[in-house]
């Protein structure tokens, strides 16, 4: 949530802090601004709405051409998403501005305490209080670096922040706690941004901030202390994909371009964890064989679509490892007495690594002691800091808000994780386990050929673009993906949708069923014939009241022909991996259909990517 760039170096900053917005607007797109420094005297402007609104302002009443400054675009938490509470934010002076992502928890007491101190505050923001802070703070004297570390010793919640002050004219500060940012290390440049998508044009060499450090950004130098001044150690890292990954390379959309590059991301994410002799290699989860075979039970946390990648982690750990597996959505994990212990294995799963309540919840498993393990696709990012372990999921940077390649990147990692403790705890034979890594490398393939018989699924979503509401069906691992499609649909294109287990039907949902109502049924494979014949039944009896059936099911299957009035057949593959092809035309549905109401997918309204607020 909220994106923040800062720049220092030779170059017009205006044009790298706007550029760097406008890879950072996935975090947010309430408002946008921007602050240079220039010939010793601070200029911002700002627009509610998205950057668009911004840049034009800009180019109507460019501000002086200065070579230092920063930018943010806003998801809005304290005040509405107007002008007045866009960032930055300026003292009374007018010589300090301030950028923040995250929640600052004591604003209230902090603005009563200014306001009373005569400071007078223009907006609703909690940001506000930190640039009249820093303005006080200031006046102590020790500088603009000094003054942030001393006013961040008093703020409760979390942040970033990055402030420049007319009287440090050489120098951009930032600090951080709970929330993300990065420094890009350049040749006589240095940037700080809340991802390093915003820089990668620029610099691939970054530099992870811990917690509760500030970081003083030169053209010359980088320099990292503890909130006390203490210097700090710092890790840098090179980000090992180009800034071609993070532009949309011709498609209209980035959610297209990620729904596209699914299959590469599924075979990146396999890529050197199978050995030559077929057996898994993870050490990355940095856990020896005694410790795993320690694990007595599983839990997996996360948010979202990340969350339904934990659902169908429960049904693969089960069934391969052996192991009894719970799966939590973080948010509720903490706030309940959750019964963990050091031969607990707790697995977060986050895209972003960034989202508050999956962090909340590892710090949570981390006090009972419990073993943890993340599943992350964002290098430098906070989660993988946090864990005993990680596998990253190889799928490149997303930036459309709504996840896709990441979520098939992170059943890649489920899977694997499931088969490799399979592999250690002998639960399978090796050669099981080695028969479905074999299926799994084989699977890019498989999604390819899904992606290739899309064109019937958009014609249906075009179709559907007038509906109210969608139902999805599923079992087993089928459940899942049914949550998954109907999230899908809620976040782009603002339908009723809802997702339920099929099984469940008579217990309230087949109420909701009247005439022509469209219903999307995923069909578990023919091998699970139970499973696959209750399905069937599912079919027939929402069709007998008036439903719309739309049923995804495996090629060759015939038995559904007759009760579907769309067929959507995927490659058959075994149970357990078919998410990685059901899903998919879904996404394309909800892409397509949100496409053709005329909403921008890459943007949703209210909604943000990395939700680093709880
Ligand atoms: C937001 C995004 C979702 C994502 C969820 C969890 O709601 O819009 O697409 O699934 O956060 O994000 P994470 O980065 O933790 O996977």
């Amino acid at each position: 949530m909220c994106g923040i760039v800062g720049y220092v170096g030779a170059k017009p900053a205006l044009d790298v802090v706007v550029e760097g917005l406008a890879r950072l607007e996935y975090r947010g797109y309430d408002s946008a601004g921007v602050a240079v420094l220039a010939d010793g005297k601070l200029a911002t402007a700002k627009r509610a709405g998205k950057l668009g609104n911004l840049r034009a302002a800009l180019e109507e009443e460019p501000p002086p051409a200065g070579t230092l400054g920063m930018g943010h675009t806003r998801w809005a938490t304290h005040g509405p998403p107007n002008d007045r509470n866009a960032h930055p934010h300026v003292d009374c002076t007018g010589s300090v501005a301030v950028i923040h992502n995250g929640i600052i928890e004591n604003f209230a007491e902090l603005r009563a305490e200014l306001e009373e101190a005569g400071h007078g505050l223009a907006s609703d923001t909690d940001t506000e209080a930190v640039a009249h802070l820093l303005e006080d703070e200031l006046k102590a004297g020790g500088g603009l670096a000094e003054a942030l570390r001393r006013v961040c010793r008093r703020l409760e919640g979390a942040f970033t922040l990055v402030a420049v002050h007319t009287g440090d004219p050489d120098v951009v500060v930032g600090a951080r706690r709970n929330s993300p940012l990065v420094v890009g290390v350049g040749d006589g440049e240095n940037f700080l941004a809340s991802d390093v998508s915003a820089f990668i044009a620029h610099t691939r060499d970054a530099i992870e901030l811990g917690q509760d450090q500030v970081v003083e950004l030169r053209a010359g130098g980088v320099q990292v202390t503890d909130f006390e001044g203490r210097p700090a150690e710092v890790q840098e890292y090179h980000v090992d994909w180009d800034v071609s990954a993070a532009e949309k390379g011709g498609y209209d959309y980035f959610m297209l371009k990620e729904i596209a590059e699914q299959p590469r991301a599924v075979a990146d994410t396999l890529l050197g964890r199978i050995g030559s002799d077929g057996r898994l290699r993870l050490d990355e989860m940095r856990m020896s064989d005694r410790e795993l075979r320690e694990v007595d039970k599983i839990i997996v946390v996360a948010c979202g679509t990340s969350y339904h990648a934990g659902l169908i982690a429960k049904y693969a750990i089960e069934h391969w490892a052996g192991l009894p597996c719970e799966v939590e959505l973080a948010s509720e994990f903490r706030y309940r007495d959750s019964i963990l212990s050091p031969t607990t294995l707790v697995i977060a799963i986050s895209q972003s690594g960034e989202t508050m309540d999956a962090l909340m919840a590892v710090r949570h498993a981390r006090e009972q002691k419990a073993k943890l393990l993340g599943i992350c696709n964002v290098n430098g990012s906070t989660l993988p800091r946090e864990c005993d372990g990680v596998l990253y999921t190889h799928a490149g940077p997303e930036i459309a808000v709504a996840s896709t390649k990441a979520f098939l990147t992170q059943l890649v990692a489920v899977y694997l994780i499931a088969l490799y403790i399979a592999q250690v705890r002998g639960t399978k034979w090796g050669d099981e386990v080695f028969a479905m890594v074999q299926l799994l490398e084989r699977m890019p393939e498989k999604v390819e050929k899904v992606l290739e018989t899309m064109e019937p699924v958009r014609e249906l979503a075009r179709s559907l673009a007038g509906e109210r509401c969608v139902l999805f069906l599923g079992r087993h691992v089928g459940f899942p993906v049914a949550l998954e499609g109907a999230l899908k649909l809620k976040e782009l294109a603002y339908m009723h949708a809802e997702g339920f287990a099929a099984g469940e039907l008579k217990h309230g949902p087949i109420a909701l069923i009247e005439k022509d109502l469209p219903v999307v049924v995923v069909v578990p494979p023919r091998a699970r014939a139970v499973l696959h014949d209750k399905i069937v039944s599912n079919i027939q009896e929402i069709r007998a009241r008036g439903a719309r059936t739309i049923v995804i099911a495996e090629e060759g299957d015939e038995s559904v022909g007759p009760y579907a009035d769309t067929l959507i057949s995927v490659p058959a593959v075994p149970t357990l991996l078919q998410p990685l092809v059901t899903t998919v035309p879904l996404q394309v549905f909800a892409c397509e259909l949100a496409t053709a109401k005329g909403h921008d997918v890459d943007q949703p309204r209210n909604l943000a990517k990395s939700v680093t607020v709880e």
